[in-house]
């Protein structure tokens, strides 16, 4: 895979060089190119921002750095035998990036990121950019960054760990909380390592008995409380026919009830806390 990123802060893109992403780059897994957005300015001053159309606060950042920019990279990709090119916009206005993404994403061979700081690019570079190739604006979640350079190292992150021996064993995604396609979306519970004793603190008997159908229905119950703490809303969304009988006995305990009336497609629900019956 091909991965270009255009920005003001080339230094930003550093971590690029280490840990899983740096072993896929030394690897040739990966084909990582950091591009100085401030090249592609002709003025004494590098000028890459000026004040928005209809007034307001901030900066925005201007077309034509960002179309020679995009223009030169798409050619010299072109040239050098890459195809298929997409755009990635880090706005906290895009789509949320989540893992159905991140593997829709791991699919393309050639990802070129656009990190925006002040209030945004000029719209006309991403309109103009969407006529020729597919265009992802995704936000990585309901907060305001300075800038989409941390966003790049999510992104980038979450789509190298797909790529086909890059992790160790492709089993290790398989299980991922948010695997697409899985019936139920639940968050992975505890782990432990050892030694047996650590401050006193134990590990869970089941785990050191062997039996791995136990095992797997501790996992399972373990998912199961640390979703409902942490993430109901998982929970409720999920397909019924996703719950086995001990899930249900699980779930029961944990305070859901099934299908209670006005609850659509017969999911579960739980009484918030603090309200009565
Ligand atoms: N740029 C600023 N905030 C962002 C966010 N939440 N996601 C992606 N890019 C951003």
């Amino acid at each position: 895979m091909r991965l270009d990123v255009v920005t003001i802060f080339p230094e930003y893109l550093e971590p690029l060089n280490v840990s899983l992403v740096g072993k896929a780059r030394a690897r040739g897994q990966l084909d990582v190119r950091v591009h100085d957005l401030r090249q592609w300015t002709y003025d004494r001053h590098n000028t890459v921002d000026d004040t928005p159309y209809g007034g307001g606060p901030g900066m925005v950042m201007k077309t034509e750095p960002w179309g020679d920019a995009l223009d030169e990279i798409l050619a010299d990709g072109y040239e050098t035998g890459s195809h298929g090119p997409v755009l990635v916009v880090p706005t906290p206005s895009g789509r949320p990036f989540n893992q159905e993404l991140a593997v829709e994403l791991s699919e393309r061979p050639w990802l070129i990121f656009t990190p925006a700081r002040y209030e945004g690019i000029d719209r006309r570079v991403i309109d103009e950019y969407a006529t020729r190739i597919p265009v992802y604006e995704v936000s990585i979640g309901d907060y305001v960054l300075a800038g989409g350079e941390a966003a790049v190292l999510v992104v980038t992150e979450a789509v190298a760990r797909l790529l086909p021996g890059v992790l160790g064993n492709a089993e290790s995604h398989r299980d991922d909380s948010f695997a697409p396609g899985a019936m139920a979306n639940l968050l992975e519970g505890p782990v432990y390592t050892k030694p047996p004793q650590w401050r006193g603190r134990g590990i869970p008997d089941v785990l050191l008995s062997g039996h791995h159908g136990k095992i797997a229905r501790w996992r399972r119950d373990e998912a199961l409380r640390r979703t409902t703490h942490n993430r109901p809303d998982l929970i409720e969304h999920c397909e019924p026919s996703a719950f086995d009988k001990k899930d249900r006995e699980m779930l029961s305990i944990l305070g859901w009830e099934p299908d209670p009336e006005g609850v659509p497609h017969g999911r579960f629900w739980r009484r918030p806390e603090g309200v009565e019956e």
